[in-house]
């Protein structure tokens, strides 16, 4: 998996479509590079809000926005990208050295993250020169 940030890492996810309506699954390792240990979701943001502004030390993550949208911008310390979310099929692949701010939510967001680990608050880097000092 290329860890760069100007390289693409959206995974476009399959939709089982019928009459009925649709169907996207993420299944373990048979999707997504890792397998998930965690799930959780943010919603209700408030207007305005940027969440994020960290990186981790270990975990892996994908993001879907599974209503409504918003935009993660990225930071490897050498290039910045911004990825719309705005499909329940387009899910993006975070690597532990992305530097990611998540805003633009609309009112309906539910941005659905699968993490590889357990939740550990000293597995964050919340503090950007840190940041820089460990992956630049
Ligand atoms: P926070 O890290 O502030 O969210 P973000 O920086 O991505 O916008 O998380 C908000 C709160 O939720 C904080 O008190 C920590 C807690 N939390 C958990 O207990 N477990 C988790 O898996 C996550 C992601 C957060």
């Amino acid at each position: 998996m290329n860890n760069n940030a100007n390289e693409s890492r959206i995974i476009q996810l399959t939709e089982f479509g019928d009459e009925r309506g649709l169907l996207t699954v993420v299944e373990g390792s048979n999707t997504i590079p890792f397998e998930i240990k965690r799930v959780f979701y943010i919603y209700g943001t408030a207007n305005g809000v940027n969440r994020g502004l960290h990186a981790h030390y270990k975990t892996r993550q994908l993001l879907v926005s599974v209503s409504g949208s918003c935009t993660i911008s990225l930071d490897d310390t050498k290039r910045k990208k911004e990825v719309v979310l705005d499909s329940p099929s387009k899910a993006l692949l975070l690597e532990p050295n992305d530097w990611h701010e998540m805003y633009n939510f609309t009112p309906d967001c539910v941005l659905l993250v699968l993490a590889s680990h357990l939740y550990d608050s000293e597995d964050y880097i919340r503090d950007y020169s840190k940041f820089v000092e460990v992956y630049g």
